[in-house]
């Protein structure tokens, strides 16, 4: 069950939407194991047809894992690396053209709207995360409060370095540079480079 953000109380995830994450599942496990050219040959033909949209030249590593693709818009030439995922079964993920996701790095929607612009370096093991979990309420567990979802945007030609955190509501404006380790709480202005926890403002590029 997943809970729902309005009012605390379960959405019951419907027989289609079970369904659907178990095709996804055993598509994933059928094709996600090839190696090399042949298993990014394979995949660009078997996987594009699922997204909402999705661009030339898609390139997937092995052990990609994408969920609700039919929630995902992708431009051309996007790069997913190895065992990096996309979550999307509730709310939307929309990457531009040129956009670089690295190894083990996740965007998570959980309910909200995840934008990304076009020419976009994703380093690894980067989170992009699209909501909270609610936690106000004392009586009941957080996991049953459900989720805060705030829309993430990333603009075009921003490099997001390895090892970052992007929390939700945050908008990353373009040519911006969060350094590698930076946990993002606030926005960021054009061309700026940040890092650090909570991420600040080292320098502007010129
Ligand atoms: C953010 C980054 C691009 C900045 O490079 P730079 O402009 O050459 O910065 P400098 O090395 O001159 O450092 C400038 C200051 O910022 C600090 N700084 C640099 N990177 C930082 C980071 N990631 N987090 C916090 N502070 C950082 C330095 O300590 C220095 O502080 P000081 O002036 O007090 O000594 C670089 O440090 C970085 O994080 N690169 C990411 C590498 C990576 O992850 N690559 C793989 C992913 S694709």
């Amino acid at each position: 069950m997943v809970p729902s953000p309005a009012n605390n109380t379960p959405i019951i995830m419907t027989t289609k939407e079970r369904i659907n994450l178990q095709f996804e599942e055993l598509w994933r496990g059928l094709w996600g194991w090839i190696p090399g050219g042949p298993g990014t040959g394979t995949r660009r033909l078997l996987y594009s047809p699922l997204f909402g949209r999705a661009g030339k030249g898609l390139r997937t590593g092995i052990g990609v894992v994408v969920q609700g693709f039919r929630n995902i818009r992708i431009g051309n030439n996007v790069g997913l690396n190895r065992l990096s995922s996309l979550y999307a079964a509730r709310g939307t993920i929309t990457l531009g053209n040129n956009v670089f996701l690295g190894d083990f790095s996740s965007i998570n929607a959980n309910d909200a709207t995840v934008t990304i612009g076009n020419n976009v370096a994703i380093g690894p093991m980067t989170l992009i995360q699209g909501a909270n979990h609610a936690m106000d309420r004392l009586d009941i567990p957080i996991v049953q409060q459900g989720h805060i979802p705030a829309t993430v945007t990333i603009e075009d030609d921003v490099w997001i370095a390895a090892h970052c955190t992007i929390l939700p509501g945050v908008h990353i404006a373009s040519g911006a540079v969060i350094g590698a380790g930076a946990v993002v709480t606030k926005d960021v202005p054009q061309n700026a480079v940040v890092g650090g926890i909570p991420a600040k403002i080292l320098r502007f590029r010129e």
